[in-house]
């Protein structure tokens, strides 16, 4: 099979910034409690815009650094957990707002923290049967529809926003070495659909996912980096689902990661789910920090359960 690599990324988050502050209002807590356990300082809410509108601009931003027109896009995936319609699919959404192909496959995939993740790769699939060489990857989130207001160890963490990556896929390219996995038993991260009568908000049990999380990241780490060939040091950045500053700060330590090979935006952002991974990449290209050659190993981790890591290239 032919690997892909990243060509270009981009982004869009809403407007509207909810401050630690803010929340305190609402709910029995302090900017205090939520950055020491968290480290999360603001969030992003969406007010006008929709979920669509993210994922446009994200998409339109990674394709103009891409460089890349529309009818060269072979199949486009989104990783959603908050659409706004079940159908159309977010993914068909945004095809007819780009005016993408319409012979080429346009999806929502759900896989909720991990949805990033399982689209490339599932992307990569796809792209060594289609003619055309391109793929458009978002994940995009509109968290702030699902939270509970009532559940203070929540509504502090969720964000809204939208990443994208324009992927390419050649011949002789090694397949990106990738470690991916669900478990099914465990509703630790639930949110209802429509077939429980239930109201769709935000559950989970915040302790045994972070036990989960803990266990799991070093795990996909070795996994990838053994599938590769690699040690720590042959990786040039590391990305890690924004869920918790703590996560990502016990990774760290235990791979002795230094300071210029990782990157956290959780401050700004909160958890923004299938959002989360490439927000980090596009402020990643955005900045020069990865460049084309860059061998970049993403880590992420979420409700399924589902994890997974997978070490990708920029082109
Ligand atoms: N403000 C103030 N106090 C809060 C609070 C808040 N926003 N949320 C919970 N608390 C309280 C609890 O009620 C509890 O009080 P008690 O001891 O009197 O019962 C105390 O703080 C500790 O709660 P706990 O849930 O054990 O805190 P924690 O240290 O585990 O932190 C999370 C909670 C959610 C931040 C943490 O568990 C976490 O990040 N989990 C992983 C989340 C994650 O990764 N989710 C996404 C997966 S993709």
């Amino acid at each position: 099979m032919n690997g892909i690599k990243i060509r270009g990324t981009g982004r869009c988050v809403p407007e509207k910034t909810v401050t630690n502050e803010d929340l305190a209002r609402i709910v029995d807590t302090s900017d205090e409690w939520i950055t020491t356990r968290t480290g999360i300082r603001t969030r992003r809410h969406c007010t006008t815009e929709t979920h669509t509108d993210l994922c446009v601009k994200a998409a339109e931003d990674a394709l103009a650094r891409a460089g890349v027109s529309t009818d060269e896009i072979g199949a486009c995936i989104v990783a959603t957990v908050s659409p706004d319609t079940l159908v159309p699919s977010a993914a068909c959404c945004l095809q007819s707002a780009l005016g993408l192909p319409q012979d080429i496959l346009c999806f929502d995939l759900n896989a909720a923290c991990t949805g990033f993740l399982f689209a490339l790769h599932t992307m990569e699939c796809l792209l060594n049967s289609s003619p055309r060489k391109y793929g458009l990857v978002v994940g995009a989130e509109a968290l702030s529809r699902l939270i509970d207001w009532e559940d203070r160890g929540t509504c502090i963490l969720f964000g809204d926003g939208a990443g994208a990556a324009v992927v390419e896929c050649r011949e002789g390219w090694p397949s990106s070495p990738a470690a991916l996995g669900c478990r099914g038993d465990d509703a630790l991260l639930r949110v209802a659909g429509p077939g429980t009568g239930e109201p769709p908000l935000i559950h989970m049990d915040g302790t045994k996912v972070f036990k989960f999380a803990v266990e799991t990241v070093p795990q996909c780490m070795d996994q990838v980096l053994q599938k590769a060939g690699l040690s720590v040091e042959d990786v040039d950045f590391f990305v890690f689902h924004q869920a918790n500053a703590r996560i990502i700060d016990l990774a760290v330590r235990k791979y002795h990661i230094p300071p210029e090979k990782y990157y956290k935006n959780i401050a700004d952002y909160g958890n923004t789910s299938a959002a989360s991974i490439p927000l980090v990449l596009s402020e990643l290209q955005e900045q020069g920090e990865v460049v084309p050659g860059s061998r970049v190993l993403v880590v992420g981790f979420g409700g399924g359960l589902t994890w997974g890591g997978m070490l990708i290239e920029f082109a």
